[in-house]
């Protein structure tokens, strides 16, 4: 049957919902796969350039919800004050605290802050979901303490199945790690206090 207008983005974000996760914790089969492999030319070629936007009515806090943009997975977490308590603690123990040296895209103005968010909304991160080595899509444990394969003192974050990179509850890269660079914030901005839209902002298309 052939498709409508309109229906395309649904589809994929139907694709990727399923594939990665909707809420923290979940997901770990299909972010074991390299992301970008498991895409299909066409794929590829639909999601690529349009900004795409999101509802984030429903998002609780402490959840993390998906969209696709640019054929890639786009992560947006709503932080609890906990969680943002726990990026403050962990400055010490990543390796580009404060976002010097960014991965595919640049990291916009106003995400150059210690919470990597929008100043006026700092609870609402916003990531790509890619592991900056090579390429698998990091698995969420938000939880703190202990966990398999992460420390006592996992201060919660993200964890990259394939080579054990783990990233922070802002998507820095701890020390020590294969992943050589902080996860990419895309440009963003609020259509309203339950819309975004990511690959835009006040100064255009990323
Ligand atoms: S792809 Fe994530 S650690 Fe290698």
């Amino acid at each position: 049957m052939q498709n409508q207008p309109g229906e395309r983005i649904d589809r994929g974000r139907r694709v990727w919902l399923m594939a990665t996760s909707v809420a923290g914790g979940v997901g770990s089969v299909a972010a074991a796969v390299p992301f970008v492999g498991s895409l299909a030319p066409s794929e590829r070629a639909r999601a690529a350039g349009a900004p795409v936007e999101a509802d984030i009515g429903a998002l609780k806090a402490g959840e993390m919800m998906t969209v696709a943009w640019r054929g890639k997975p786009v992560w947006m977490i709503r932080r609890t004050d906990q969680m943002l308590a726990e990026v403050r603690k962990a400055n010490s123990l990543v390796a580009d605290p404060e976002s010097q040296h960014p991965f595919s895209m640049p990291l916009p103005e106003y995400c150059r802050n210690p919470y990597r968010a929008r100043p006026e909304h700092p609870h609402l991160l916003v990531l790509v979901g890619i592991c900056t080595h090579l390429g698998c899509s990091p698995v969420a444990r938000f939880q703190p303490g202990p966990h398999p394969n992460l420390p006592d003192n996992w201060p919660g974050g993200w964890l990259c199945p394939c080579h054990g990179s783990t990233f922070d509850l802002a998507g820095r890269v701890f020390k020590n790690k294969p992943a050589p660079q902080n996860l990419d914030v895309p440009r963003y901005m609020f259509l309203s206090p339950t819309r975004m839209v990511i690959g835009k902002d006040e100064k255009g298309e990323a």
